[in-house]
């Protein structure tokens, strides 16, 4: 198979799935990383953009999870489709987007989301009550008139597939699962497990 394939057929259910939920932010997924030590931590992130190259979400730098995948480049993810009765997951290394690619998406979003990049610094602690509210006001004023040019802080990771595993839920727990492993450059391997 060619990564291209597989892609399509992520496509085709992804696609199905936004279809046919109700859910106000149908593109969730989870996200793992983990720390130097090999400490493994999850949370659930907006896939933005995906192609043969990876799948792309967005988060500051100097997160959590943004300082671990600096740390161990390394992520995995998980796609729960209930509509479908489908699982995808997704293994591989993680690379920046392009800061071409982060300042279209950024500009792309909606302006008190492009302030609120600016004030939050996420996973950091609240050290006063207002704090935040102080620095989205003071972002705000700022950036009141003209282009929220993009934080150096806040940009995309693309996960670079190397293990793509489908699964499809069968009557008495009889699943169905598909795993396809990167081989060399465009050609993957493809093999069924137990359930
Ligand atoms: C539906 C949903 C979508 C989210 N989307 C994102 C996202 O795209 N980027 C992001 O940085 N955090 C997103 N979050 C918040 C993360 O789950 C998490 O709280 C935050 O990124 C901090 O994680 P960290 O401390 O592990 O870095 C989302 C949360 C939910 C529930």
């Amino acid at each position: 198979m060619k990564t291209a394939e597989i892609v399509k057929e992520f496509s085709t259910y992804f696609q199905e799935y936004k279809a046919a939920t109700n859910h106000p932010e149908p593109t969730w997924m989870s996200i793992a990383s983990a720390d130097k030590s090999g400490r493994p931590s999850t949370r659930i992130v907006l896939l933005k953009d995906f192609d043969e190259r990876g799948f792309v979400f967005y988060t500051n730098f100097t997160s959590r999870k943004g300082q671990q995948l600096q740390d161990n480049p390394f992520a995995a993810l998980t796609f729960y489709w209930p509509e479908l009765s489908r699982q995808v997951r997704i293994e591989g290394a993680v690379e920046k987007v392009s800061d071409e690619e982060a300042d279209a998406y950024f500009a792309s979003r909606a302006r008190k989301s492009q302030i609120g990049a600016w004030a939050s610094k996420q996973s950091q602690d609240i050290e006063h009550k207002l704090d935040f509210e102080k620095r989205v006001a003071k972002y705000a004023l700022k950036y009141a008139v003209g282009k929220v040019p993009r934080p150096p802080f806040w940009g995309g990771f693309r996960v670079i597939p190397e293990l793509i595993e489908f699964w499809v839920n069968k009557e008495f727990r009889l699943h169905d699962r598909t795993v396809f492993t990167r081989q060399e450059g465009d050609d993957w391997a493809v093999r069924k497990i137990y359930p």
